[in-house]
């Protein structure tokens, strides 16, 4: 594996998860295969979970590690190739990218999507130039269209979890007052897609993901049947993707707010979320902290995606010299 950046990047997915449990048994089986290997993690947005989930399983590795946020004491960067560089921008991408690859090995990427063109975001601008031109192996800690290391962390939730073999996976919009991207909602629709599981997307009209990444997922616009029967109820909130209302919040209807009255519809489900949560907005204080909730072992699991991630970027890639001087 060069680079990590979705689902099938991974291989066998089965294979994926056997390993990620044995990473959970033993976090430390491979503390020396990351010495004297530093990985450098790119923060273009905020982050909890994914700064520190990532470093802890770099260290559990033996890595050094590294963290440059773009936007607080870097120097701002342009993304654009051709731009008169006349503004508030000192230096572009395509000096600062392989700059950093000079100091790591590895590299982590936090770039979400900008609304400003939906082509430049799903064609995941920044992401593609730090494959092209760090020469490094890269790795998504969520990009403009996905979020692989949730997902995958998603995924082990629900296999530690699962009351029967092929689980009914229920993904919910729920109102949010910001724009928030698609990544969590494409890529877990991606993840359970991948895994086989039963998938239902439930949203109001307005709200539909790209196909691409619906896949054979049923969508189901009426919140009540599509609970029905859940094993699994995984809340977001998503701006809306089609055209022309692109990047756009189209509701706040807190009807779709996730409570203990819809809840009451599943087959006794367990409520995930990839964390930050908006309480009363996503998710009701009640089902939040009810004993269904399983939103702090998903975050848990964070380090044991990470770590088995990067496990393998240091195995496939354990052939190249240290960085240039
Ligand atoms: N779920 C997640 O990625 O959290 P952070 O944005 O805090 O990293």
């Amino acid at each position: 594996m060069r680079n990590f950046t979705n689902v099938h990047d991974l291989g066998n997915l089965r294979e994926a998860l056997q390993e990620a449990f044995a990473i959970k048994k033993n976090r430390f089986a491979s503390a020396d295969l990351g010495r004297n290997k530093t990985l450098l993690m790119v923060f273009f947005d905020s982050s909890l979970r994914t700064r520190l989930s990532t470093q802890k399983a770099a260290m559990n590795l033996g890595m050094h590690t590294m963290v440059l946020d773009v936007n607080q004491g870097a120097w701002k960067l342009e993304t654009e190739r051709g731009v008169v560089m006349n503004g508030d921008k000192s230096e572009h991408l395509l000096e600062a990218i392989p700059v950093m690859g000079c100091y790591c090995d590895l590299i982590g990427l936090r770039s979400f999507a900008r609304f400003e063109s939906k082509e430049e975001d799903y064609g995941e601008q920044v992401l593609m130039q730090f494959i092209r031109h760090s020469g490094r192996p890269v790795f998504s800690m969520e990009a403009a269209t996905r979020h692989p290391l949730q997902s995958f962390a998603d995924l082990i939730t629900i296999e530690e979890y699962k009351p029967t073999a092929c689980p009914k996976v229920v993904m919910t919009w729920a109102p949010h007052p910001k724009a928030l991207p698609q990544a969590v909602p494409n890529s877990f629709a991606e993840w359970i897609n991948a895994a086989g599981y039963e998938l239902v997307i439930t949203h109001p009209e307005g709200y539909e993901l790209d196909p691409a990444f619906v896949g054979k997922a049923r969508v189901e616009y009426d919140r009540n049947k599509a609970f029905e029967g859940a094993d699994f109820v995984y809340a977001k909130n998503w701006a809306a993707y089609g055209d022309p209302h692109y990047g756009k919040v189209l509701s706040m209807d807190r009807r779709w707010t996730v409570d203990a009255a819809a809840m009451a519809l599943t087959r006794n489900a367990y409520f995930m979320h990839c964390l930050p949560v908006r309480r009363n907005m996503i998710v009701s204080d009640e089902v939040i902290e009810s004993p269904r909730s399983i939103v702090i072992p998903e975050a848990a699991n964070r380090e044991i995606s990470a770590q088995t991630v990067l496990r393998r970027l240091l195995t496939a890639n354990a052939h190249e010299g240290p960085p240039q001087s």
